[in-house]
């Protein structure tokens, strides 16, 4: 007991000790954002440029480039970075500033694993039989600035056409229904950053349809909680609510 104590007093001496120098590197924050924003881009494109030619990479090796996640990673790319930067001598006009070597330093102990982008597929919607209908997964984002992927697909509900099924917002017709129905979508967002195990995210959104002639209910974007059938959840893969309708449409009154 008396060392528990002992331990556990010395680790906040050591933790205080990493947060006075800096050097937390597991609370590190900085990811690929930053670096490529702060110093990739403005100080080691004009020569390490994987879309430059010879003449103008101004003896920049060729297998070292800087423009994207995967290039910067790829053999050992970025710990040669840091290696060089930190010691003053990259780029060869001169070194960089303290800040911007603690920055890659960062990067390197801690952030360039990377993280997995998030999907949003927007809110649920209610519409009426044959009304057009964007699903919105604009939402979705990456802090690393890779390039998003988009997927969707369709879980329950009577199947629909998709305008594109790989649009950040795809369009379709809702079907004729006779009674209300639940469609259900899942987004998939990819990215390619080079880590295969954090580069996929999904996220799910209901459409309610309701049949021809019927009266939505005044609110339709903030159904989300109104229907149990409609939740819309960040990681849902589990099972799709029940195709068909009859269940949950607690508002669909008559007016
Ligand atoms: C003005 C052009 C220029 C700029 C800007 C520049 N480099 Fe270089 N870089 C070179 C040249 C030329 C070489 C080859 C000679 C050498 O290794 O010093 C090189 C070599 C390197 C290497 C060594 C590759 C190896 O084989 O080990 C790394 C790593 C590197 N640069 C990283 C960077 C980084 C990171 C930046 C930005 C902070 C940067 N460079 C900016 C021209 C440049």
């Amino acid at each position: 007991m008396q060392q528990g104590v002992t331990m556990k007093f010395h680790g906040i001496l050591l933790f205080a000790a990493l947060m006075v120098i800096g050097q937390l590197p597991l609370l590190s924050a900085t990811g690929w954002k930053e670096v490529k924003e702060q110093i990739f881009t403005p100080h080691c494109l004009t020569c390490h440029d994987v879309n430059k030619g010879a003449a103008s990479r101004q003896s920049a090796p060729a297998n070292v480039n800087f423009n994207t996640f995967v290039l910067a990673t790829l053999s050992d790319n970025e710990d040669r970075a840091w290696l060089r930067v930190t010691a003053g001598t990259m780029p060869p006009t001169g070194g960089l500033s303290q800040t911007l070597r603690d920055l890659i330093n960062d990067w390197k102990t801690g952030g360039y694993l990377d993280s997995p982008p998030t999907a949003a597929a927007g809110a649920s919607q209610t519409v009426i039989s044959g009304n057009t209908v964007t699903l919105d997964g604009s939402g979705s984002a990456d802090v690393d600035l890779d390039t998003l992927s988009y997927g969707w697909t369709q879980t329950a509900g009577t199947s629909v056409t998709f305008s594109s099924n790989t649009a950040a917002k795809p369009t379709f017709t809702a079907p004729t229904v006779a009674t209300e129905t639940t469609l259900t979508f899942i987004l998939t967002v990819t990215v390619s950053d080079g880590d295969s195990s954090l580069n996929t995210a999904t996220s799910t959104v209901a459409v309610t349809v309701l049949p021809p002639g019927s009266t939505l209910p005044a609110s339709t974007t903030t159904s989300t909680t109104s229907s149990p059938a409609a939740s819309s959840g960040a990681t849902a893969s589990g099972a799709p609510p029940p195709a068909g309708g009859g269940g949950g449409g607690c508002w669909l009154e008559n007016p």
